[in-house]
């Protein structure tokens, strides 16, 4: 796993949108005169009863906003406020890492929306690793304990989501973090780790405590991805299984490495007849649960002849292939296919068919990321973190998994991103860092439109770095409407502007 490469170079990815700003300050000018101070005043309205306050925090954060459904070119990297206080089971995260689930994809594309509606601008994100900050009172973290979880989707579609410098959680949702695992590793858990552990060990009921017994086999369609490479982690080391996955031969190897047994190409002619069937003892043969990270009746299908006569199939995507055409969501196609589901798991249970499952967020249980921190405290479970993004790279981060070829799981780093953090690799300065500006060590000259260094006197206050912001969120995706040939959606620059200048 640690040959997988990492996706940029923030440092130097820094550089750039500074650059930038200094190339395109003329530009920028227009956008200053444009500007005026956006609100995110929905983070605002977290004031239930029975709150604790807390004062030391900032004023504002910068979080990764979503304005409207559509492509990823909807996202805006901007300040929003800080919400000012927390409930007596909640907890106010530092977010260092936060991690991209398709789901993240389809709330943004909006093909959830009839299902999930959202109330726009927000921020998504489920699943984030940090820092607590402040714990209400029947909290049992502590301030500044390093922390995994996850939002459910009724948090970020009532109040926000975790793409931002500082998020709320509920402490049930939460767990702390193995002293061996990264933020970037941490971050990577919670949504796929947990839906991978139910769905093998809470649906398919393969459980612990019968490892010592006889044989037991899984089947993992789509196992490279980011709950396929869990569920093989899960199924091999923990439930100690045999463990079969089909995926692309570019991933067989970090297939083999993470402990999957035979791996499959499904892209071979026939590949259903390679998938072999492990004798299991007692009169056995086949696989106990098969585990569809991809969709499709005719998985379905070809799998049935391929379980254990009480065996069951999970699948988390149903009757579509994933990476299929994208459709919407609406709660009429939900209802039927859950009674497709529902008739499937009748037959099942009545013998007549397999048992068959299409599993949903509600099968998880929050209990579960404690047990997979002691899977990666025991190293038995290893997160596959292929690609590492910056706040800037959303766009980049979103179109990647959307490309439904994901190696595991793609991070991105929240709070390397802001620009007051050092470098917490401590790496040596070079010639190159002086010339290196930190944009928390400039300020905006209103008078030249420049920046320069920040006088000891004064420091940037948030309309300033409101207005920084803009300008390299809006010169970084300038700058990507340019590299693109043909851009993919062009981005609404103008209208943009004449918003902010209404608000303003
Ligand atoms: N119902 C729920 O509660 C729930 C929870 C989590 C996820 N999901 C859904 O489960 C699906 C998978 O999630 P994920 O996070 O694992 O997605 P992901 O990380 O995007 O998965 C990408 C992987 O899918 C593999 N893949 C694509 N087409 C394939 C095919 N025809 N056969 C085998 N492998 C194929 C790719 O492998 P190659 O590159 O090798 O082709 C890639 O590694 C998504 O649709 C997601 O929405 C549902």
């Amino acid at each position: 796993m640690a040959e997988l490469s990492f996706g940029h170079n923030l440092r130097a990815k820094r550089k750039e949108v500074i650059n930038n700003t200094l190339n395109f300050l003329p530009w920028a000018q227009g956008c200053f005169t444009a500007c005026g101070p956006t609100g995110f005043n929905s983070l605002e309205t977290l004031a239930p009863a029975n709150t604790v306050n807390f004062n030391n925090a900032p004023a504002k954060m910068l979080g990764i906003a979503l304005h409207e459904y559509g492509s990823p070119y909807q996202f805006k990297v901007q300040l929003c406020n800080l919400p000012r206080e927390i409930r007596d089971f909640e907890v106010l995260v530092q977010v260092q890492t936060v991690s991209v689930n398709p789901t993240d994809c389809k709330l943004r594309s909006g093909s959830l929306s009839q299902l999930y509606p959202l109330s726009l601008p927000v921020l998504l994100g489920c699943d984030f690793s940090g820092i607590i900050v402040k714990a209400g009172s029947a909290v049992p973290f502590k301030v500044g304990q390093k922390i995994f979880g996850r939002q459910t989707l009724d948090r970020i579609r009532e109040v926000h989501g975790t793409y931002a410098e500082y998020c709320v959680a509920d402490y049930h949702e939460i767990a702390e973090m193995p002293e061996e695992a990264s933020f970037e590793q941490a971050a990577a858990v919670p949504w796929a780790g947990l839906t991978a552990y139910a769905a093998l060990v809470r649906v398919g009921g393969i459980s612990y405590k019968n490892s010592t017994g006889g044989r037991r086999a899984v089947l993992i369609l789509g196992g490279s991805g980011g709950v396929g490479t869990f569920a093989v982690q899960i199924a091999k080391h923990y439930l100690r299984c045999h463990t079969t996955v089909t995926c692309s031969s570019s991933n067989a190897e970090m297939m083999e490495k993470i402990g999957a047994d035979e791996i499959v190409n499904y892209n071979d002619v026939n590949f259903w007849d390679k998938i072999s069937k492990p004798i299991l003892g007692q009169g056995k043969v086949g696989y106990n649960v098969v585990l569809d990270c991809v969709g499709g009746d005719d998985y379905w299908q070809a799998c049935q002849p391929l379980l254990v006569e009480d065996g069951s199939y999970v699948t988390l995507v149903g009757a579509e292939r994933y990476g299929g055409e994208e459709k919407e969501y609406s709660v009429g196609s939900a209802i039927t296919a859950q009674m497709q589901s529902g008739i499937r798991r009748g037959l099942g249970l009545i013998g007549a068919s397999k048992r068959y499952t299409v599993f949903t967020p509600s099968m998880t249980n929050n209990e579960d990321l404690s047990i997979l921190a002691s899977l990666m405290r025991e190293g038995k479970m290893v997160p596959v973190v292929s690609k590492m993004y910056s706040m800037y790279d959303i766009i980049d981060a979103h179109e990647h998994l959307e490309t439904h070829h994901a190696v595991g799981k793609c991070v991105i780093q929240i709070r390397k991103t802001i620009p007051e953090e050092e470098d917490e690799q401590g790496s040596q300065p070079d010639d190159d860092d002086d010339k290196e500006i930190d944009l928390a060590n400039m300020v905006l000259d209103k008078t030249t439109m420049r920046l320069v260094p920040k006088n000891s006197a004064g420091g940037m206050d948030d309309a300033l770095r409101q207005k920084q912001l803009q300008v390299t969120s809006k010169l970084k995706h300038k700058t990507r409407e340019e590299d693109r040939d043909p851009p993919k959606k062009a981005v609404k620059f103008q209208t943009e502007e004449e918003e902010l200048g209404a608000a303003g």
